[in-house]
Parts: C-alpha cells; structure tokens; sequence
C-alpha cells in the first residue's frame, strides 16, 4: 500500500491528483492549511486528511506527527503554491514587484516546500520506495523566458516564476543528496484554476496527469529531472 500526502490538496490540481491517485490504489492524505476545507475535500474523495500550513512550523509538525501515526509516508506531492495578482487579475511586473511580494510568494512557495520536505524526509526514508514530486511551473524555464515567441516570454511577472526557478534549483539538489528517493519537478501546464482565475486553457484533468504520472515512478524511475506531459523541459 502506497501512502501519498499533498499539500493544498483542498481544490484545483492537487485536489484532482488527490481524486486519480486514489483511484490507483493509493492512501492519499488531503493537505489544507484550512481544517473544514480539507476535511470536505477529503469526504468527497474518500481520503484522509492533514490540517497543513506550509508556511507555519507548528502546523507541518503536527502534520508529520499525524502521517506518522497513520502509518508512514512513500509519496509526497508538493503543490501548494500562490501567485500574487492584481484587482484586475494581472501580475506584478519588474516595476511594481517589491522586497514584500517576493518574500510572501517565496514563503509559500519555496520556503513551504522545503519546510514540507525536510519535516517529512524521516518518513520518506523509512518507505521502500520513496518519491517527491514538486509542482513547478513552465515560467520556471530561464530558457523558456528567455525564448522569444515562446509561451514563457510574454509572462511579466517576477516573483512566481523566480520562485518555481528556485522550486528547480531544490529539486535539482536534493535529488543528487537523495539517491535513494525519486525526486523531480513537474509542470502541470496552463490549467484553469483558481490560481489564475480560471483562465488556464487546460482542464484539471490534463493538468494533473504529470503530476499523477511522476507520484507514481519505481525505485528505478527518473530522478532530478524538470518534465511537462510531453517529457524533459528546458531549465
Ligand atoms: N494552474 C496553472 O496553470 C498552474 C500552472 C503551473 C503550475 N501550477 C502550480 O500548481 C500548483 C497548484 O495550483 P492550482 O493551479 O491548483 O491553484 P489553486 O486551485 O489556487 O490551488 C492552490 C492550493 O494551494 C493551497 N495553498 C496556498 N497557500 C498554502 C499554504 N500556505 N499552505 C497550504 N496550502 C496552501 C491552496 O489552499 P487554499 O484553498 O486554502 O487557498 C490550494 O489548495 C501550484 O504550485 C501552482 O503554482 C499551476
């Protein structure tokens, strides 16, 4: 029995990864920083679920306690993310981003990830066959920002796509200290959500198959790589 936890599973991709990973026979854990939300979520998915903060010590604390005492740990799907927008649904550019919008999207986003990570790699270690999946984002790809008439580049914001860069650069580094474990980096693609109020091209279902895909790698399966449904990914 494979036991799977994701954070901000309440709704949107993590919340349809939660739905398919079920659905293959995995023990899935609903991670919301909110109780009700995750406890509603969980009722209808026929899940387990974890009250989980990525940004609050105490609340992933409580949650590995909690995962521990359920009976361990063999996949952990870091999904939770925010991205800062305007009234008018726009993102931050270069001349309005500020030290306090980086440092919040950060602290969910690559902070909450880590604290996740590291508060659950006692678990992760004591699984046979041990997998992290980090929900990261096509804006991530210097190269895809980088590439003129690529969907990247007309993206103006600065404080998202330089925290899933940084959400690469974790993966990258503990999938070389930890050989043990499979650990990469997935791109869900444009996806409806509200994360972007909706205006994502893809449906939750197309989303999620990456993400679904890579919680479900063997022992022998890739390991610190950066993929899309398609395959590798530029970094
Ligand atoms: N949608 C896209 O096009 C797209 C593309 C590439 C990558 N992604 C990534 O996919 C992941 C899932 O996003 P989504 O599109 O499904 O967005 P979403 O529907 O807004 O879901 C985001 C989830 O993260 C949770 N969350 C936010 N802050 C949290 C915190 N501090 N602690 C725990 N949970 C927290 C939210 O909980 P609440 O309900 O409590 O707010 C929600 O459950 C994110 O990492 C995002 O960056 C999305």
């Amino acid at each position: 029995m494979t036991t799977t936890l994701i954070t901000g599973a309440n709704k949107g991709l993590g919340f349809e990864t939660a739905r398919r990973l079920i659905a293959a026979g995995h023990t899935v854990y609903v991670g919301s920083r909110d109780a009700e939300r995750g406890r509603l979520a969980a009722e209808r998915l026929g899940a387990r679920h974890v009250r989980l903060d990525v940004t609050d010590d105490a609340s992933v604390a409580a949650a590995v306690t909690a995962v521990e005492a359920g009976g361990g740990l063999d996949v952990l799907v870091n999904n939770a993310g925010i991205e800062a927008r305007k009234d008018d649904g726009g993102v931050f550019g270069a001349a309005e981003v500020t030290a306090d919008l980086m440092r919040t999207t950060f602290e969910t986003n690559v902070f909450g990830l880590v604290r996740v990570t590291h508060a659950f790699l006692p678990l992760l270690r004591r699984s046979p066959s041990p997998v992290v999946v980090n929900v990261s984002s096509g804006l991530a790809s210097l190269t895809g920002v980088t590439t003129e008439g690529s969907p990247a580049y007309a993206y103006p914001g600065v404080a998202y796509p330089a925290s899933k860069s940084a959400v690469n650069m974790v993966t990258v580094q503990f999938a070389k200290a930890f050989p043990g474990m499979r650990i990469n980096a997935v791109e869900p693609g444009f996806t409806a959500t509200d994360l972007n109020g909706r205006t994502g091209t893809q449906t939750v279902e197309e989303g999620a198959e990456i993400i679904v895909r890579m919680a479900q790698v063997g022992p022998d399966g890739p390991t610190g790589g950066y993929v899309d449904a398609s395959g590798p990914l530029p970094w």
